[in-house]
């Protein structure tokens, strides 16, 4: 949907599912600043979407004892029943919703929870309503799945949040879901409850559009910010709702591959048919070690929360300092979403107009050595997302030089 790198090959042809679909422009711009730096360049990749903690260590130690027990066989299909017992057991304790056995799935990660989810309820034209800006893999999944993305522009000054009348205005008879993530990836903006209620009021008239929300970032969250997911705001709302988590962004845990959803019985088995014939199971020694970090000390949830806490606060103060650079606080999530539109026309020294967000990206790597995501990659211009998930030490040095490249321009 957004720009990617295509594959082109007049000798290979790919299936028309992935015509419109290619590796994320995330992934180009971290093997561009990768290749930079192999020159021996010192560029600050700011692009990561993951936590820069280790997962902690009673995880790790989980893991081993997996092994030793000879835990390194299939599990059940869609999850290990330690496993359901403990996100079961979390949906309850965090989130106040009650989810059966049968009504959770476990998959190799988040996105494979996004891909059945999709695969299993999404025919050809069937319309997906999506907020932008969106993490990018939303839409690709939604159309390899062959559904149409509805994209709609949620602005800054809107908090970056979908509007009820925005989404009034999108439902039609083939919409099939409304897709909302919240901490979100790329804007950090999240919903409270009473962001939320105008939008179930909605889709409480229009039984036909079901809910997945993707509550990743739920343990991300600043201030005085209470993170709430719909199922527990309007119980109405919970047979067909999907309320996606997983163990990746608070446990630092991106590399074991686990996520996890809880949702109606039949939307549960019919993923699980998709994943059978995909995985057969998530592995089991990542399964063992989900269950220590569900049921294991939380504590230092509280505390990585406020390290990322200072490192927003640094970097929004510091991108709101300059000239032509705009950055709403972000609630949750280790991303900014600032505005470029102030650089917008401006010329670099070497006399080339910034027309777009992409160029002041392009411009940031070549002559500040900092890689940072233009908001076209997440479907809303002209932003720029940084991730702060990095050292604070690595933060100011590249604020200092997106500050300089900045006053560059003329
Ligand atoms: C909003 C959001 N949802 C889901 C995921 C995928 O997480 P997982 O590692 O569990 O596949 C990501 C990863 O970047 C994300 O940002």
């Amino acid at each position: 949907m957004t720009s990617h790198t295509r594959i082109v090959d007049p000798a290979f042809k790919s299936a028309t599912r992935i015509a419109n679909v290619g590796v994320s422009k995330i992934l180009a711009i971290g093997a561009r600043a990768a290749a930079l730096k192999r020159e021996g360049r010192p560029v600050i990749i700011l692009g990561a979407g993951e936590p820069d903690f280790d997962t902690p260590d009673n995880v790790k130690e989980a893991a081993k004892a997996a092994i030793d027990r000879g835990e390194t066989k299939y599990t059940a299909l869609d999850g290990s029943p330690d496993l359901k017992k403990a996100v079961a057991e979390k949906f309850q304790r965090e989130n106040g919703v009650d989810y059966a056995l049968d009504e959770i799935t476990v998959s190799t990660g988040a996105k494979q929870i996004l891909f059945n989810a999709f695969m299993a309820t999404i025919d050809p034209g069937d319309e997906v309503i999506i907020p932008t800006p969106y993490w990018t893999s939303y839409s690709d999944i939604v159309e390899v799945c062959g559904g149409v993305p509805v994209l709609v522009p949620c602005e800054a000054d809107a908090g970056f949040r979908l509007k009820a009348e925005q989404l009034q205005n999108a439902i039609t008879p083939k919409t099939r879901w409304l897709l909302l993530n919240s901490p979100s990836n790329p804007s950090g903006a999240a919903y409270s409850a009473s962001d939320y209620r105008p939008l179930i009021e909605i889709l409480v008239r229009h039984p036909h559009v079901w809910l997945m929300v993707d509550d990743m970032y739920e343990h991300i969250v600043y201030d005085d910010f209470e993170f709430v997911t719909p199922v527990a705001l309007e119980p109405k709302l919970k047979a067909r709702t999907l309320t996606i988590n997983g163990v990746s962004k608070a446990y630092a845990m991106t590399g074991w591959r686990i996520g996890y959803a809880g949702g109606p019985k039949a939307l549960i088995k019919a993923m699980a048919v998709i994943q059978s014939q995909a995985t057969s199971c998530p592995s089991s020694v990542s399964q063992a070690a989900s269950v220590e970090a569900l049921n294991g000390p939380q504590v230092f949830l509280r505390e990585r929360r406020e390290s990322f806490k200072g490192r927003r606060d640094l970097v929004v103060s510091a991108l709101n300092e300059i000239d032509g650079i705009q950055c709403r606080v972000p609630e949750g999530a280790f991303y900014t979403f600032a505005g470029c539109g102030g650089l917008i026309g401006r010329v670099t020294p070497d006399g080339k107009r910034i027309e777009s967000d992409t160029d002041f990206t392009d411009y940031l790597l070549e002559t500040a050595d900092v890689a940072v995501v233009p908001g076209s990659a997440f479907g809303l211009s002209p932003f720029f997302r940084i991730s702060y998930a990095t050292s604070e030490a690595e933060l100011r040095e590249a604020m200092r030089r997106i500050a300089a490249a900045c006053a560059n321009l003329r």
